[in-house]
C-alpha cells in the first residue's frame, strides 16, 4: 500500500501542469519560450500573473497533498519522506515530458506546507524581500531554500528532515544553475518581463 502510495506520489509530481495550461490557452509549448522552464515562473511570462498563480498553486497542490495524506494515514517518517522526495521527483523529472520538468520550488513548497509550515512562512517572507528588491524569482527561490535548510536546522528537532531539506537546498540550486549564470552576467529575466510568442 505504502508503495503504491509512493508511484501515485510520483505520477501526481509529474502532471506538467505548466506545460498543459499555457498549451491550453496558448497553443505553444512553455519548454520552447522563455527560459524553457516547466513551472510557474515561466508560464507567468507567457500568461501573465494569475496564469502564474493558478499554475502555482496546482503545482503547490502537488506536493502538499501526497506529504498530508501520507502523513495522516501512515505517520510513518520514511513513507513520509519517500512521498515527499516522490512528488518533487516527479515534478522536476516527469515521466510525461521526456523527464525534463520544472525545477521543484512550487512543488517543494506544498511538501513544506504539509511538513513545516512555520519554517517555510519565514522562507516565504524572504522569498518576498529578495523579490521585491532584485525583482528576479530565480534568485528570491535560491535565496529561500537556503533560508528554510537554515531555519530547519536551527528550529526542528528531526535529524531527517534537517538532512532532507539540506539535499533539497542544494538540489534547487543545482536545478538554477543556468539562472545563477544569467544572474551573474545580467542576463536573468526580471518579474514584468513577458516573452514573445
Ligand atoms: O521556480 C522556478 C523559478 O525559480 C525560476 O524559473 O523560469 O526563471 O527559470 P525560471
Amino acid at each position: 500500500m505504502s508503495v503504491l502510495l509512493v508511484i501515485i506520489s510520483y505520477l501526481i509530481g509529474s502532471i506538467p501542469t505548466a506545460y498543459l495550461v499555457v498549451k491550453l490557452v496558448k497553443g505553444v509549448d512553455i519548454r520552447e519560450v522563455g527560459s524553457g522552464n516547466v513551472g510557474a515562473t515561466n508560464a507567468g511570462r507567457v500568461l501573465g500573473f494569475y496564469g502564474f498563480l493558478i499554475v502555482f498553486l496546482i503545482d503547490m497542490l502537488k506536493g502538499f497533498l501526497p506529504v498530508y495524506i501520507a502523513k495522516t494515514i501512515y505517520g510513518d517518517v520514511f513513507i513520509i519522506y519517500l512521498v515527499a522526495l516522490a512528488t518533487i521527483f516527479g515534478h522536476t523529472f516527469t515521466i510525461f515530458l521526456n523527464f525534463k520538468g520544472g525545477k521543484g520550488v512550487a512543488t517543494g513548497v506544498g511538501v513544506y506546507l504539509a511538513l513545516s509550515p512555520y519554517n517555510l512562512l519565514y522562507a516565504f517572507i524572504a522569498f518576498i524581500v529578495v523579490v521585491a528588491l532584485f525583482r528576479m524569482v530565480s534568485l528570491g527561490s535560491i535565496i529561500a531554500a537556503c533560508v528554510l535548510a537554515i531555519l530547519i536546522w536551527v528550529n526542528e528537532a528531526s535529524i531527517i528532515l534537517k538532512i532532507f531539506t539540506t539535499v533539497l537546498a542544494i538540489f534547487v540550486i543545482y536545478k538554477h544553475r543556468e539562472n545563477i549564470k544569467r544572474i551573474l552576467n545580467g542576463t536573468e529575466k526580471k518579474i514584468g518581463e513577458k516573452v514573445n510568442i
